[in-house]
């Protein structure tokens, strides 16, 4: 199929239809089919899976906005629902309970999957519970995603003898995909490009320097940030500023695979039965926000998120004494705080518009954008 879509194209296509073709295609794609993906039985596990606290946590940190625009929550890419399940759960808990509970789900598998994960949830709270296939277009409330920029289709550029290439994907006799630069970019990667190229000397990466870049990141980020008449926009995922992102020595770029808890670099290993993801580049996120007008209240590590929105009142709230339920959450807290796990490795980063506070963003320490 991806296949007849390059001899389609004249023999070449860009890796970031690749990306979307193997992520994407109706029926085929990783996140349109029926593979299981997240926990410990799919691919891949986020922290809405290794436990409840980080969506308790995500929820107060959002019920001020929620109460103060009396409005909705919008989730993009639920996975499996988990997530929306905890804050649900939370925003009740504290009183802070949405209008609706959005979700904007691409994969028609996974949408199933949430509904019957929304199901389980008391009538109260399943009844908020709305699938959208489309933005708004104009929302009051919250806006979260958890892991979604990063599974958004990126480019792939290659600079060698002082030329930049856009690298892209053509079939081998054999059938095999295979690598093939070009050296004309397309326009929507010009100015990407160019921000790029501004941070190294005489603006040319070292010879042979690969790396990403994501318009489509800036664009959905961008459509979030014009809807958003009043409240914030959340977004939790990995990566980095743009001087760390597009550093001298990161030479090989971050594109990530993962299969059944294997982690490698190959998007060429089935494909469509594997999850193809990259790095985000938040200065990047920053711009394309605060150009719709949003302001910046915080970019700052998911360890000192959590702290700040509240996660040791949450495992306080469990009794050390009771060993067979507190050793689980002390487990689950290490793994999301940790800096050799989750913690310094994934970021969050939020904006609002118009009169509303997320305190949990606005007291954490701030990283350098
Ligand atoms: C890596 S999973 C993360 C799932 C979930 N948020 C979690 O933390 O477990 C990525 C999710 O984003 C969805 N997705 C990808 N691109 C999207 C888009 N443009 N709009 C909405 N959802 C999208 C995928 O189908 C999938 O549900």
């Amino acid at each position: 199929m991806i296949g007849a879509e390059i001899a389609k194209a004249d023999g070449w296509i860009s890796f970031a239809r690749f990306m979307e073709l193997a992520l994407y295609a109706p029926g085929l794609g990783y996140y349109a089919a029926g593979a299981r993906k997240f926990g410990a039985a799919g691919d891949f596990i986020t922290a809405p899976e290794i436990s409840p606290m980080f969506g308790q946590c995500l929820a107060r940190a959002i019920a001020d906005t929620v109460r103060a625009t009396n409005g909705d929550v919008l989730e993009l890419g639920p996975g499996s629902g988990k997530l929306a399940c905890d804050v649900l759960r939370e925003l009740d808990t504290i009183d802070a309970l949405p209008k609706r509970y959005l979700l904007l789900e691409v994969s028609a598998d996974l949408r199933q999957r949430q509904q019957q994960a929304i199901a389980q949830l008391p009538a109260h709270l399943a009844a908020l519970a709305h699938w959208i296939d489309a933005l708004p277009e104009n929302f009051d409330g919250a806006i979260i995603a958890n892991e979604v920029l990063d599974v958004v289709p990126v480019h792939l550029l290659t600079f060698l003898g002082g030329w930049i290439f856009e690298r892209g994907v053509v079939v081998e006799e054999n059938g095999n995909f295979k690598w093939r630069d070009v050296p004309a970019l397309p326009k929507s990667l010009v100015e990407p490009v160019a921000r790029i190229q501004s941070g190294f000397a005489n603006n040319m990466p070292p010879d042979g320097y690969l790396t990403e870049v994501a318009p489509a990141v800036d664009g959905l980020v961008a459509s979030l940030a014009k809807m958003l008449r009043r409240g914030c926009l959340l977004l939790v995922d990995y990566g980095f500023r743009r001087a760390e992102f597009y550093h001298e020595s990161r030479r090989s770029g971050t594109l990530m695979c993962h299969y059944r808890h294997f982690a490698h670099t190959d998007p060429f290993y089935l494909p469509g039965l594997q999850d193809i993801t990259a790095h985000v580049d938040f200065s990047s996120v920053a711009e394309a926000a605060i150009a719709q007008g949003l302001e910046l209240i915080g970019y700052t590590s998911q360890a000192q998120f959590l702290l700040q929105a509240g996660i040791t009142e949450l495992m306080a709230g469990h009794d050390p004494a009771h060993a067979a339920s507190y050793l689980p959450i002390t487990n689950q807290a290490q793994r999301l705080l940790s800096p050799a796990e989750m913690g310094e490795f994934f970021k969050v980063i939020g904006f609002s518009r118009g009169d509303v506070s997320v305190p949990a963003l606005a007291m954490a320490r701030p990283l350098p954008l």
